[in-house]
Order: structure tokens, then sequence, then C-alpha cells
């Protein structure tokens, strides 16, 4: 563990949690000094003199400003909104706007990055859906070859998957949908926060992702980033007050005919939880403060102690891929009976998930090497 990592889990996670967490893939661990910022700012609404409304723009502010040097892109490029589902709604309607054609994505993706999809059908969209390899991971070359074909609008990938914990090679995809003119989006909620992710580096133009997992944020706070060139393509699908040019004081005037935000502020949804993405903000910048990179670094050793214990294994199969690249914080395995082993690990307060069949480990930052070797000896032992 590295000097920073270790000085930062002392100042931020200083009670010790019970038992061993391996579950960042459904909820992260927030940092004390982001729920206490988030609370601070609830309770501070309650002085009876001295809060200011201003406080509110500058808490979206700030979180926006992480976020952008978390991803690489530019603050006015992103929108707070709720979940990755919101996002993803929004590259819907970007799509949406132009003439049908067809959406590109992969068997197996989480809902969140199909269902949004689906609601183009009606309007003469198709949904493509790609066959898995036979691992049951994503075959990118299936995928490129599918964007290739004509009248295809829209490649939409998971940063990584949320069952099998492959990390998507954004770069070669993106590229391929940039030389054939296709949008690129992405799902980042399984990845972002515990791998290196710059929107211009994988040619995105759609990014979105929740930040109550890897980055360690409250529930119902997250982003999406639109690129820049794209903002003033599609008008938003919630028509929100505060997403008129001038706003709020568009209240003074009445004037609903106004035009939109030239920034994503336009996609906003309204009234937010401030509260919350202030709490994503100090989270963000928490990881930040570590480095991405290091924390990446971090997990792929934590991962170490099982991937040995399987290899020695004829009878335990690794889901996620054995090479780096491919892998940010999921380590997925097929153990020989899935519930026999996730009841033993449950009765020693080991907290994962399981799916497909598969047992789903998502240590973060905050998880050492020696928890896995703990997890692993009663693996053996089981
Ligand atoms: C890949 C992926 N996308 C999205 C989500 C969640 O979607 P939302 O933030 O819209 O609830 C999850 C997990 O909950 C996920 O694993």
């Amino acid at each position: 563990m590295s000097e920073t990592i270790a000085r930062v889990c002392a100042r931020e996670y200083a009670r010790p949690c019970e038992g061993i967490f391996f579950n960042s893939a459904s909820w992260g661990l927030v940092p004390d000094s982001s729920a206490r910022e988030s609370a601070d700012l609830t309770l501070s609404r309650n002085r009876t003199h001295g809060f200011e409304e201003r406080e509110l723009g500058a808490a979206q502010h700030r979180c926006r400003s992480a976020l952008a040097e978390l991803i690489g892109g530019s603050a006015s490029e992103i929108a707070l909104v709720p979940n990755t589902t919101f996002g993803m709604t929004l590259a819907a309607a970007l799509v949406g706007s132009g003439p049908p054609g067809d959406v590109i994505v992969s068997a197996g993706e989480f809902p969140a990055n199909v269902l949004p999809w689906k609601s183009l059908q009606q309007r003469g969209f198709r949904v493509v859906v790609v066959p898995c390899d036979s691992d049951a991971l994503p075959d990118e070359t299936a995928l490129l070859a599918a964007v290739e074909r004509q009248g295809v609008r829209a490649l939409s990938v998971s940063m990584v998957q949320f069952a099998s914990g492959y990390r998507a090679d954004l770069a070669r995809l993106g590229a391929g949908c940039k030389a054939h003119d296709v949008l690129f989006c992405v799902d980042a909620i399984q990845g972002l926060g515990a791998a290196p992710f710059r929107v211009h580096d994988v040619h995105a133009d759609v990014v979105s992702a929740g930040g109550q997992k890897w980055l360690c944020a409250p529930f119902g706070s997250g982003f999406t980033w639109i690129r820049r060139e794209l903002l003033g393509r599609f008008d938003p699908p919630v028509p929100s007050w505060l997403a008129l040019e001038g706003s709020p004081r568009v209240l003074d005037t009445r004037q609903y005919e106004q035009e939109w935000r030239g920034n994503a502020r336009k996609f906003e949804p309204a009234t937010l939880g401030v509260q919350d993405y202030l709490g994503l903000a100090r989270s963000v910048e928490i990881l930040l403060e570590v480095g991405v990179e290091s924390i990446r670094d971090h997990i792929l050793h934590v991962h170490e102690p099982l991937i040995e214990w399987a290899s020695a294994r004829s009878d335990v199969r690794m889901w996620t891929p054995l090479e780096s690249a491919r892998r940010a914080g999921i380590i997925s395995f097929f153990p020989p009976d899935v519930s026999t082993v996730a009841a033993d690990l449950r009765r020693e307060r080991v907290v994962f998930s399981v799916r497909d069949g598969a047992i789903r480990f998502a240590p973060h930052f905050y998880n050492t090497v020696e928890e896995m070797e703990r997890v692993v000896g009663l693996l053996a032992a089981g």
C-alpha cells in the first residue's frame, strides 16, 4: 500500500469496518469528509441567518470541476444528473434527434445501458445486440464489425462489465466509431475511480456514471459528460427552469421562451440534491489526491492472491480476464459450488455479490492485500 493511500485511508476511513468489504461494484464506502461536508450543507440550511443560495451554486460548480479533472473534459461539458440511466437517456435523446438507424450494444450489458436505447425503437431505431465471445465477454472485434455496417448511429458500451468485470478497450472501440462517424457512448459507472479514464483518449461522445460505486459518493449523485460540439444538437428531454440561459434570474421576467444554456447544464433536471453532489465533489477530490493510476495499481495488487489461488485449482475458473489492461476493480470467478462458497464467506462477514453464478469481488483503494489473503484462506479452507 502506498504512503498516500495509507494516509488518506487513515484520515477518511478511521473506523475499521466490520468484516471485509469487497462490494464496491454495488456501492462504495463514503469517505468521512464527504459524508461530513454533505451533512454540514444540510445542517447549515437550518441557520436562521447567513445561509446563501450561492453556496448551492458553488457546491455544484466544485463538483463539475472535480469531475472534469477526473475525466479530462471541461466543466462546461458536465451535467450533474442523479444516476447513470439519466445520462444514457440523454445519449438516446441525442441519437433520436437524428435519422433512424441502428444502435449497437453488447450482450450481457447492464439494463441501464440498454433500456434507454430500446425506447428509441418506437421511432424506427433498431437495437442490435452483439453476442459475447465463448468466455461470455464482450466481443470487441464483432462490435467493431457491426459499427462498420451502413446506418449505424451509435455504439454504447460499459467501461467495465458489471458481472464479468471485463474492462473494455475503449480506445480501440472509440477509434472505430470515430472512423465511421458513429457516436460512442460509455456507461462508466463500473470503472471510473478504479481505473484511469480520459474522454479524449477514447474518443468518447457521451459518458455517464452514477457516483455511488467506485466514486465513493452518496446515492443519487452522478454526472454525464457530453462532447462540446454535441451540446447544441438536441433539446433537453426534461425541460428545467434552471436550464434556461440566465437562470435563475429568469424568474424575475417569466420569459418562458428563453434559450437553453450553451453548456451541459441545459441537461440538468432542475433542482438537484445539492448535498449529495457536494459529497461527490469531495469524494472525487480524494480520488484525485490519491491518484487514479495508484488506485488502479493498488487494486491489481489486491487481486493477486485470488488469481494465484484460482490458477492452482482446476475446479475454479476466473471470469475476469487475467490481462491487467482488461481489469479494473471487479474480479469474478466461478467456484465449483457457488452457493456453498457464498454462504461460507458471508458467515465470515465477507461482503460481496454473486452475478450469473460467479462470485464477484470488488475491492477498492481502501482494501488491502492482507484482506484478500484472508479471504483466499477461507476459500482454500472451504
Ligand atoms: C454497468 C452499470 N450501469 C449502471 C448501473 C446503475 O444504473 P443507475 O445509476 O442508473 O441506477 C449499474 C449498477 O447498478 C451498472 O453496473
